[in-house]
């Protein structure tokens, strides 16, 4: 399947993220959300970036404007019907997201393959809201999309072979590494990741030790980038406490229970970095 144009769905940090990379990597690319302010975020975050990348010298500016032409804003969901590939990255809302899967599988042709940037909501019922579930597949992209290698690409239940060789070479040209991983809970990532956040979170909360030392006894002691409570702000409070969610209801075992200090800081509003208060505070 030849793919030259794609859509992203949703202007936000995954979305703006996802764009960005595609329109490096030569791609035509519709970014789409629901109002315009937002497009215009999106895209500012992604002038910022590659600006860095200019001033770091890493690019030259005439390649800079070369992506940035690349960038097709839209406000409207009808666009879809001049892409190849359209990669949802909305908010983590299953009501929400087979909303616009049936959208798109009434509007866009038959050729074109549907991805979801889901962290942990499963494929085949995402697929399932529409009349191509073989054409529909995740495509999981890691946050910072700039600078994490990995995409997690999840088949369906009705995945066709055709189109996940289609996703992961498309995966390779955008200079990342295409994993495969069958739709379960959490898929790979999350069902490793989420369980550590958790366990770190009841660390703290059973008085184990201050979040300080749970985070410098895993970034010192296991060489991770970041202690898991800097990254529980770093991805979102309310995105881990909805994915722990969706492994307990999964799995139904209580091993995946979500830490009760956890739940209090997503009622509170301290939503991590993006709030400007997690378990740290953000200036
Ligand atoms: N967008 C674009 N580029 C960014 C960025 C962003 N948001 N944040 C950092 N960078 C770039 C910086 O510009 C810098 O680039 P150069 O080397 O070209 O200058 C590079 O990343 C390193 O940044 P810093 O030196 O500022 O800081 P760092 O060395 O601590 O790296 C980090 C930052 C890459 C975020 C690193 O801390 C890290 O890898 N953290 C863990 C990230 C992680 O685990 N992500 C997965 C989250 S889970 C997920 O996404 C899936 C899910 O479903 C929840």
């Amino acid at each position: 399947m030849n793919v030259k144009k794609i859509m992203v769905i949703g202007a936000g940090q995954m979305g703006a993220g996802i764009a960005q990379v595609c329109a490096q990597a030569g791609y035509s690319v519709v970014l789409n959300d629901l109002k315009q302010e937002f497009v215009d975020r999106g895209l500012a975050v992604i002038n910022k970036n590659l600006s860095r990348q200019v001033e770091k010298a890493r690019l030259t500016q005439q390649q800079m404007d070369e992506f940035i032409n690349n960038l097709i804003p839209s406000t409207n969901i009808t666009d879809a019907t001049e892409v190849d590939l359209v990669i949802e990255a909305a908010v983590e809302n299953m009501e929400i997201k087979t909303k616009i899967f049936k959208q798109l599988d009434e509007i866009v042709p038959d050729h074109v393959i549907l991805a979801s940037n889901t962290s942990s909501l499963p494929i085949t019922e995402i697929a399932a809201a529409t009349n191509r579930p073989e054409k529909v597949i995740g495509m999981h992209f890691m946050n910072p999309v700039p600078v994490m290698k990995l995409v997690e690409i999840i088949r369906g239940l009705a995945t066709a072979d055709e189109v996940y060789q289609t996703i992961e070479d498309i995966t390779k040209t955008l200079n990342k590494i295409p994993v495969e991983v069958n739709d379960f809970p959490g898929f790979v990532s999350n069902r490793i990741l989420m369980p550590m956040i958790n366990e770190a979170i009841f660390t703290l909360y059973e008085g184990v030790a201050t979040k300080e030392a749970i985070d410098e006894v895993m970034k010192l002691g296991m060489n991770h980038p970041m202690g898991p409570l800097t990254l529980a702000d770093f991805i979102g409070l309310d995105t881990c406490l909805y994915i722990m969610e969706t492994l307990h209801e999964g799995f139904g075992d209580d091993k995946y229970r979500p830490c009760p200090l956890l739940r209090k800081y997503v009622k509170a509003g301290w939503l991590g970095k993006k709030t400007g208060r997690g378990f740290y505070v953000y200036e």
